[in-house]
C-alpha cells in the first residue's frame, strides 16, 4: 500500500487527505499553521464543512491520517496549497513553489508528485524543471502531474468521490499513474489529458462560469435603462429550446470564479478580450449597485425630509453560505457605510453573527428600517415581511 503526503490542509487538502485515509491509504498532512496541524492530530478539524469531522476523527483514531508542519518521505505528494493572485491580477505560485521545494529533498524513484491547485498554464512544466536542477538524479524516474478540484464547497464529501476529474501528467507514463492513483478512492470517470490541458481546463471552467454571469449582469444594466423586469425577460428568454441564461447578481465573488480568470487575462491580455471584459462587467455591476442604493437613499429623502434607516440584507458571496471572500456584497456594504456615516445601517447577515467591520444584526430587526436593499439571495429573506424592498437579485 503506498502512502500520501499532503501538503496544505485547508478547505480542499484535508477533505481529499481524510478521503484517502478513510479508503484504508495511510496520509501524512502538512500544514505551516501549527494551530491547523494541533487541531487534526486531536481528531477535530477547523473549518466548516458537512461530513468532514467524522471522517477525520475516524482517520485519525486508526492512525490513518496524522498532521505535521514538515513532510515525511512518502509515495505520492499532493500539493493542495493556495493560489491567490497578487496586487497587478498576476498569479501567485509561491506557494506551490514552497511546497515543492520543500519535498523535492524527500522525492526517490518512482515517486508520483500531482499539483491540485489551481494553477496557471505552464506551472507543472516549471515544478519538473525546479525538481529536475535540484535533483537531476530524478529525471524520467518519477511521475509529475497536474489534477485540478471541481468540488462545491457545502458538498465537498460527496463531489470528491463522485466528481469526473481531469488529469494532466507531464508525459503518458504519469497521467497514467496519476489515474491509477485517483482510480482508488474516486468514483467519477478520471479523464486523461497533458499537463497544460488539465490547467487551462480548470481555469476555462471557472471563466466560463464568469462570462455567463456577466451576460446576465448586462441584461440587467439595459433592463434597467430599458425600464424592463430582467427576471421576467430572462425567463422568458429562457423558455427557447437553446436559450440558458444564468441570473443576475451584485457582481461575481468567492475565490475560485472572481479569482481565476486573472490567471488567464494576465498571461493571454490581448487574446482573452471576452474573459477580461466578463470580469469588468462583474466588478462594475458591484459598483453600479451603489450608485444605484445612493439615488434610492436620494429619493427617501427629497420624499420624507430626513435621512432613511436602511437595511443592507446578505454579505455572503453566494446564497445560502457564510463565506465572504471576495463577496462584491461586502464591497457594496462597505461603501455604503462610508458614504453615510451618519445614517443608521442595519447590516443582516443570516449566516454569521459577527464581523469586524459590521455591526451584524438579527434578521427581526429590518422591521425597523426604512429600506431594504437584498444583496443575496438568502432562503431567510424569501418571503419575508419588508416595507419598502429593493432586490438586486431574484427572490
Ligand atoms: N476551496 C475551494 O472550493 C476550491 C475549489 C477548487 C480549487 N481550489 C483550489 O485549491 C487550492 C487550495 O485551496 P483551499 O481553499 O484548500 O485553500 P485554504 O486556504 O483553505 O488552505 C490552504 C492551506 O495551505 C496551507 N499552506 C500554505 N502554504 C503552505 C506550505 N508551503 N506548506 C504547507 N501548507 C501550506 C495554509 O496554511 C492553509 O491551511 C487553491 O489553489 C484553490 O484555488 C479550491
Amino acid at each position: 500500500m503506498k502512502s500520501v503526503v499532503t501538503i496544505g490542509l485547508g478547505y480542499i487538502g484535508l477533505p481529499t487527505s481524510a478521503l484517502i485515509a478513510s479508503n484504508g491509504i495511510p496520509v501524512f498532512g502538512v500544514d505551516i499553521n501549527q494551530n491547523v496541524v494541533d487541531t487534526i492530530n486531536r481528531g477535530e478539524i477547523h473549518i466548516v464543512e458537512p461530513e468532514l469531522d467524522g471522517v477525520v476523527k475516524t482517520a485519525v483514531e486508526k492512525g490513518l491520517l496524522k498532521a505535521g508542519i514538515k513532510a515525511i518521505e512518502s509515495d505520492v505528494y499532493l500539493i493542495v496549497v493556495p493560489t491567490p493572485f497578487k496586487g497587478n491580477h498576476e498569479p501567485d505560485i509561491s506557494y506551490v513553489e514552497a511546497a515543492t521545494e520543500g519535498i523535492i529533498p524527500l522525492l526517490k524513484k518512482n515517486d508520483l508528485y500531482i499539483i491540485e491547485s489551481t494553477s496557471p498554464i505552464g506551472s507543472t512544466e516549471k515544478m519538473k524543471d525546479l525538481i529536475h536542477s535540484k535533483r537531476p538524479d530524478l529525471k524520467g524516474k518519477i511521475s509529475i502531474a497536474y489534477c485540478p478540484e471541481r468540488v462545491l464547497p457545502g458538498n465537498v464529501m460527496y463531489e470528491l468521490v463522485h466528481n469526473d476529474r481531469v488529469i494532466g501528467g507531464i508525459d503518458k507514463e504519469s497521467t497514467q499513474a496519476a489515474i491509477k492513483f485517483y482510480k482508488q478512492f474516486v468514483k467519477g470517470k478520471l479523464h486523461g489529458t497533458n499537463a497544460r490541458t488539465a490547467e487551462m481546463c480548470k481555469l476555462t471552467e471557472n471563466a466560463s462560469r464568469d462570462v455567463q454571469i456577466a451576460f446576465a449582469n448586462e441584461l440587467s444594466l439595459i433592463c434597467d435603462k430599458a425600464n424592463i423586469n430582467p427576471w421576467e425577460l430572462i425567463e422568458l428568454a429562457n423558455k427557447h429550446p437553446r436559450v440558458n441564461i444564468l441570473q443576475p447578481g451584485c457582481g461575481v465573488g468567492g475565490h475560485c470564479i472572481a479569482v481565476d480568470p486573472y490567471f488567464l487575462t494576465s498571461h493571454f491580455p490581448l487574446e482573452s478580450k471576452i474573459i477580461g471584459t466578463a470580469r469588468e462587467i462583474n466588478n462594475y455591476k458591484a459598483f453600479w449597485c451603489v450608485e444605484k442604493i445612493q439615488s434610492e437613499i436620494l429619493k427617501f429623502e427629497l420624499e420624507h425630509s430626513r435621512k432613511p434607516i436602511i437595511a443592507i440584507c446578505g454579505l455572503a458571496f453566494k446564497p445560502n453560505i457564510d463565506d465572504l471572500r471576495e463577496s462584491p456584497a461586502v464591497y457594496i456594504a462597505q461603501k455604503i457605510k462610508s458614504i453615510y456615516p451618519d445614517n443608521l445601517i442595519y447590516f443582516i447577515e443570516p449566516n454569521i453573527s459577527t464581523h469586524n467591520r459590521f455591526e451584524i444584526r438579527k434578521i427581526e430587526s429590518i422591521t425597523k428600517t426604512d429600506i431594504q436593499f437584498i444583496l443575496v439571495g438568502h432562503k431567510e429573506f424569501q418571503g419575508l415581511e419588508m416595507s419598502n424592498p429593493y432586490s438586486f437579485v431574484n427572490l
